[in-house]
């Protein structure tokens, strides 16, 4: 079964992105034909300025590689790396009717944020239709923002299918229901855009200024003390097994120990979870020709499908050769 996801490079990633994501595409590797690629296009309706978005571009590869995605297993490639995806975007654009884009959600939110409308921004979708729709992927695992997107790649392939025959197959999205969003240092959803988060590759010192940040109650240190809306508590969780979850939580109700034990403990739990990781990570940004050779690799892979897919596009399209 064929599964893809796009990733946008941008920049730092924080343990949020980690359980909300990368775990799920991790598991996914092992069982399924995951293509996975680096959505260089898309970030350029956000990022103009070039070195960043190069820079961002390695970046992610090297971040996803070091993370474990297994280039023997999966397929890993820079969208750019595919003009392929350019072409299908213009000639499943002919398809899409304004409407559909009009009704995106996810437009609006960003234009409301503040992003400046560009026309790549508003037809965002049909790209995003074109890197799902050129390899046939079946699967299509998300967030819950993106749900409307593969929706709205389903209605082009449909009216496609409709006027030209049995050409794209139709996908579906996966929600992964047992995901949980991860609080940020406020207790509010972490995210980048709102200075809350702890990031995945940081030094000791960072690491530690981060979790510091944790808003906590305050209680003497002598009480027991609550865990089930504790923000560290909560974070402390996603690195344990039940049986560290209830060692964890007689620790709270013994009092004796104060917040800042706690905050150190899950400090350990978050470095000690990505040593190896952070290993693999100094390994490959020392090591970065092997990293455009993996991508190679990946697009060759990916432009061959691509390739045979857009011949048979263009004929049904009508663009002579
Ligand atoms: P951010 O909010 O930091 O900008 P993105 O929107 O780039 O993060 O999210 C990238 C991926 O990480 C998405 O699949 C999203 O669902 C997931 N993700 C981001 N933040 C969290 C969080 N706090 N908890 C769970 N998943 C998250
Ligand atoms: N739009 C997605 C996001 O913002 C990234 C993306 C681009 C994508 N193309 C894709 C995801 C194709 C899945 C499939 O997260």
């Amino acid at each position: 079964m064929r599964v893809i996801t796009g990733i946008q490079p941008s920049g730092t990633l924080h343990i949020g992105n980690y359980f909300g994501a990368i775990k799920q595409m991790l598991e996914l590797q092992d069982s399924s034909d995951l293509f996975i690629f680096i959505a260089d296009y898309h970030a350029l309706t956000s990022l103009k300025d070039a070195e960043a978005l190069k820079k961002n571009t390695i970046d992610a590869a090297i971040t996803y590689l070091a993370l474990g995605i297994d280039p023997e297993k999966s397929t890993l490639w820079v969208q750019s790396d595919v003009k392929e995806v350019l072409e299908l975007y213009w000639i499943l654009s002919a398809y899409t009717p304004m409407g559909l884009l009009e009704r995106a959600h996810s437009y609006k939110d960003k234009v409301a944020k503040g992003i400046s409308p560009n026309h790549a921004l508003f037809s965002y979708p049909v790209l995003m239709a074109a890197d799902i729709l050129l390899y046939d992927a079946e699967i299509v695992p998300v967030g819950k923002d993106q749900i409307q997107h593969v929706e709205i790649t389903r209605d082009i392939a449909l009216k496609f299918n409709n006027e030209k025959g049995d050409i794209f197959t139709l996908p579906k999205f996966k929600i992964d229901e047992n995901l949980q969003t991860v609080p940020g240092t406020d207790g509010a959803k972490m995210s980048k855009s709102y200075g809350n988060t702890i990031d995945l590759f940081t030094t000791q010192k960072q690491l530690k200024k981060q979790v510091g940040k944790i808003v906590t109650e305050s209680v003497p240190l002598e009480a027991p003390k609550e865990y089930e809306h504790c923000n560290v508590y909560n974070l402390c969780k996603l690195f344990l097994d039940e049986e560290g979850q209830k060692a964890l939580q007689e620790r709270y109700k013994k009092g004796g120990e104060g917040h800042g034990h706690f905050k150190m403990y899950l400090q350990e739990l978050i470095w000690d979870h990505f040593a190896e990781a952070r290993e693999r990570r100094a390994y490959y940004l020392e090591h970065q020709d092997e990293v455009l050779e993996i991508l190679d690799t990946g697009a060759k892979k990916a432009r061959k499908i691509a390739s045979e897919k857009m011949r048979i596009v263009r004929d049904v399209a009508g663009i002579y050769r």
